[in-house]
């Protein structure tokens, strides 16, 4: 029997060719999760070797870390626009390239910080590729805490068999102190219908889906990198 490769090398793979991209000078969103770990890593090298930028970073564990590793953060009170943003993400659609992201729970930060991108760079591992979103993972929704029951209930009408998101017994929070419901909807033919859909419950802050943001997606393999774009 053969071993299977061992993801972390194709994330780090993928993670340090997305932060060769990163030029003197730029606004760059810092993204969450494993892989976007690699790449503040990658970043803190060449910043240690002169490199001048500023970083947005998309949750308070991403600014940690960023903050450890010597990358100089700042903020959209500074800066309107983001040069190139580098993050993961939980599934990429072959050919849309439209994303699900917010298993680690910081999707809504992600979101806005991917919206405020002239550029964003997606990394993955080749674990994350499907042939339609859902196929692998539900979809995350950032909920208000107020009438959660009632907005899962109506989650639950539109289909996504609604799961509150747990942390050591008691309901994750997120950074903006929101709750998490991962959603399953099986295959999601219209991710643009059914994100118009989940954003007309009240009560929805974001949903998990990217659709047309991202401008290139490496995906990290045990022989290489592939890259691709819209
Ligand atoms: C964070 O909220 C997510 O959107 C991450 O980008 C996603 O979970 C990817 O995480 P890994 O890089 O750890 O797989």
């Amino acid at each position: 029997m053969t071993a299977s490769p061992d993801p972390s090398e194709a994330k780090r793979r993928a993670a340090r060719a997305a932060v060769e991209a990163v030029e003197d000078g730029m606004v760059l969103g810092l993204g969450t999760g494993s892989t976007a770990t690699f790449a503040l890593k990658a970043l803190a090298e060449r910043v240690a070797r002169g490199l001048r930028v500023q970083g947005i970073p998309t949750s308070e564990r991403t600014a940690a870390l960023a903050r450890r590793l010597g990358i100089p953060l700042t903020s959209f009170a500074a800066h309107r626009w983001i040069d190139l943003t580098i993050d993961g993400a939980d599934e990429v659609e072959r050919g849309t390239l439209s994303l699900i992201k917010g298993r680690g729970g910081a999707l809504l930060r992600e979101k806005i910080v991917a919206c405020a991108s002239r550029r964003l760079i997606v990394i993955v591992d080749a674990s994350k590729l499907v042939d339609r979103l859902g196929q692998r993972s539900a979809l995350p929704v950032e909920i208000v805490p107020f009438g959660a029951e009632v907005t899962m209930e109506r989650l639950g009408d539109a289909g996504g068999a609604p799961v509150l998101r747990m942390s050591d017994g008691v309901p994750f929070l997120s950074d903006g102190g929101h709750h998490l419901v991962d959603c399953d909807f099986g295959e999601i033919p219209d991710p643009s219908e059914l994100d118009k859909r989940l954003h007309a419950i009240v009560g929805v802050i974001e949903t998990g889906l990217f659709i047309g943001k991202a401008s290139s997606v490496i995906v990290g393999t045990p022989g290489g990198l592939k890259v691709w774009h819209p």
